[in-house]
């Protein structure tokens, strides 16, 4: 694995053939699966859940998956998730009453854990659980949908949660989800990400290898 990892979102994925595009983006050179639950609850929009992820477990799907879970409550669907094959385990802290706790119960399930922070929650849910974080996901978008655009004032977000981490010396990923194309991913790592969750700018293309060719590309000049 790079130092730069990319996480393809299978919202824009076709679901019909689940197991074959994921198994496609893979061997087109994505890193990691992002794998995004909505409630139609917490988020206006409904996805799947961790049935869909031991399915893709057992269609032999071996990279890590990093789960997503825009509902609320999180509590009672991290057990069923670290059981069907979740690596990672991200939620947003207005989803929990207790985010400490959450995140332990990750963590005990035997998966990382992550925060995510839509474009408007502050940076301070972060300060007293940095211990806890193996990933700080920033939304760069509302949450709910794919295909959006990026909003713009996550740059300077991203710059003060990277210095927040290098600081904290912690090994904590930080990882940027929507509106992550080919033309501003370099923008994007240049403010402090290192993992890039992109859902349309892969799925909508015909040749995931050459979507995701572009995004290294442009990450290494
Ligand atoms: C939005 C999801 C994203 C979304 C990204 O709520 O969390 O993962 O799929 O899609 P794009 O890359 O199309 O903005
Ligand atoms: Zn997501």
């Amino acid at each position: 694995m790079s130092d730069f990892l990319i996480a393809p979102s299978i919202l824009s994925a076709d679901f019909a053939r689940l197991g074959e595009e994921v198994a496609n983006v893979l061997s087109a050179g994505a890193d990691v699966i992002h794998f995004d639950v909505m409630d139609n609850h917490f988020v206006p929009n409904l996805t799947f859940g961790s049935m869909i992820c031991k399915s893709l477990r057992d269609y032999g799907i071996t990279a890590p998956i990093d789960v997503h879970l825009m509902v609320k409550p999180v509590d009672s669907l991290i057990p069923d998730f670290a059981k069907a094959g979740a690596d990672i385990i991200t939620f947003h802290p207005e989803a929990s009453d207790h985010i400490d706790r959450t995140l332990q119960l990750i963590k005990d399930h035997g998966c990382k854990a992550g925060l995510v922070l839509n474009p408007a929650t502050p940076l301070h849910v972060l300060d007293f659980v940095m211990d806890k974080l193996d990933v700080i996901l920033l939304m760069s978008v509302n949450p709910g949908f794919g295909g959006q655009s990026f909003i713009p004032t996550t740059l300077d977000k991203l710059r003060l949660v990277r210095e927040k981490i290098d600081a904290s010396g912690f090994d904590i990923r930080l990882q940027v989800d929507g509106g992550v194309k080919a033309d501003n991913i370099a923008e994007i790592a240049a403010a402090g990400a290192d993992m890039f969750v992109a859902g349309s700018a892969i799925f909508s293309k015909p040749d995931y290898k050459i979507a995701i060719d572009e995004m290294r590309t442009a990450l290494s000049t």
